[in-house]
């Protein structure tokens, strides 16, 4: 006799009701450990990962070193969110940028792959720095459809 199919389905991206596809991502650092790498890397380190708007950012607080390991866990997470909706070669750190909004709000500008929409937040105290993202992306299915839409 045989049972119900048993053979497992293929895993599909977290898929939300209103047809997007959602990414999340979450990374900590810790400082003294990123402090020490920052001595040991010195410039070629930090120009290999931040903008100099990020470094400028950095440098206006007494203490740059937990806004810098904020900004890398941020960029590590939302590596790891856009690596869930679009799997394949990673935007280099430099390549995503984090800024703050006249409130102190992050957020996340992605260049050159144009990822549309992602969402940071970050918290750092004496000890740790951590970030979580989340990147959401429309379907490419719908994207094709509003482009025929468009065509006809
Ligand atoms: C903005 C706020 C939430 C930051 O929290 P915090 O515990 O001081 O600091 P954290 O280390 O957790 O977070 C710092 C990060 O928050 C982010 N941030 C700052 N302002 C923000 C805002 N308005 N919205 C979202 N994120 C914000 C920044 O990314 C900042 O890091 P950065 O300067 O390196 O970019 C806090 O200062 C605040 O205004 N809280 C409102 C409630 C309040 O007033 N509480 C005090 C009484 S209990």
């Amino acid at each position: 006799m045989s049972g119900p199919a048993t053979r497992p389905r293929a895993r599909r991206p977290a898929r939300h009701a209103d047809d997007s596809r959602i990414g999340c991502g979450i990374d900590i650092v810790d400082l003294a450990r990123f402090r020490r790498s920052v001595k040991r890397g010195g410039r070629a380190f930090l120009s290999r990962i931040y903008t100099d708007a990020e470094l400028r950012y950095a440098r206006s607080h007494h203490d740059a070193i937990p806004h810098l390991a904020a900004r890398f866990a941020a960029k590590e997470a939302v590596m790891k969110a856009v690596s869930q909706i679009r799997p394949g070669p990673m935007p280099a750190f430099k390549q995503i940028e984090i800024i703050n909004d006249a409130l102190g709000r992050p957020r996340a500008v992605i260049g050159p792959r144009g990822i549309p929409d992602v969402h940071i937040s970050l918290s750092h105290d004496q000890r740790a720095a951590v970030a979580s993202a989340f990147v959401v992306a429309a379907l490419r299915t719908r994207a094709r459809a509003s482009s025929r839409r468009r065509s006809r």
